[in-house]
């Protein structure tokens, strides 16, 4: 992501065809949450922190509905792809993969294991994922985290915590051009 400037209008674009609530459970605060902990993850495990960044906010971008949805994955590989090609994505080739494999395959029941690639990577994106399932009454299971700082983050998941809208968190949605108090949703590319 060394384009910073470049990541609201990925946001805009994001949110101009997202079908849900901007907000919902599905929506923005899932993808800094798990902005935040994939970047945690990926200072331990040896994530390409990029990649990582790319996917909590394009993993759930083609999802239609809040529950089951099995072919979300899949249309947010295809947005990730159309939307590098339109320069929005600054990711190398071998990169590049690597986030359309973690979308496309993050909500199917495939294994780490058999992905090519960097599965360090795909496995931290899905870590990262995952650990945002108490939201919605979910408990983490270990046995489905790859990586040992996950284990680690699932044992502190906080529901005040998760649902608090620290600095930190209000400033990752400014950087996207998303003002937190503001409806809708005017980003700083539309500025
Ligand atoms: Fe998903
Ligand atoms: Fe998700």
């Amino acid at each position: 992501m060394s384009t910073v400037e470049s990541i609201p209008a990925l946001v805009k674009r994001i949110l101009d065809q997202y079908a849900l609530e901007p907000f919902g459970s599905h929506g923005l605060l899932h993808w800094v949450r798990v902005h935040e902990s994939g970047i945690e993850i990926a200072s331990s495990s040896g994530a390409d922190k990029d990649v990582v960044a790319y996917f909590a906010l394009l993993h759930d971008s083609g999802r239609l509905n809040e529950s089951r949805d099995p072919q979300h994955g899949p249309r947010g590989a295809a947005l990730a792809r159309l939307l590098h090609e339109e320069g929005l994505i600054d990711l190398n080739p071998a990169q590049l993969q690597d986030l359309l494999t973690a979308i496309e395959h993050h909500n199917s029941h495939e294994r780490v294991e058999d992905m090519a690639g960097d599965r360090i990577t795909i496995g931290t994106c899905w870590d990262a994922d995952r650990l945002d399932l108490p939201r919605v009454g979910t408990t983490v299971n270990p046995k489905y985290l790859h990586t040992q700082e996950a284990r680690r983050l699932a044992n502190l998941w906080d529901h005040e915590d998760a649902n608090f809208i620290t600095d930190n968190r209000r400033s990752l949605l400014a950087s996207w051009g998303v003002n937190y108090f503001s409806h809708p949703f005017i980003g700083a590319a539309t500025q």
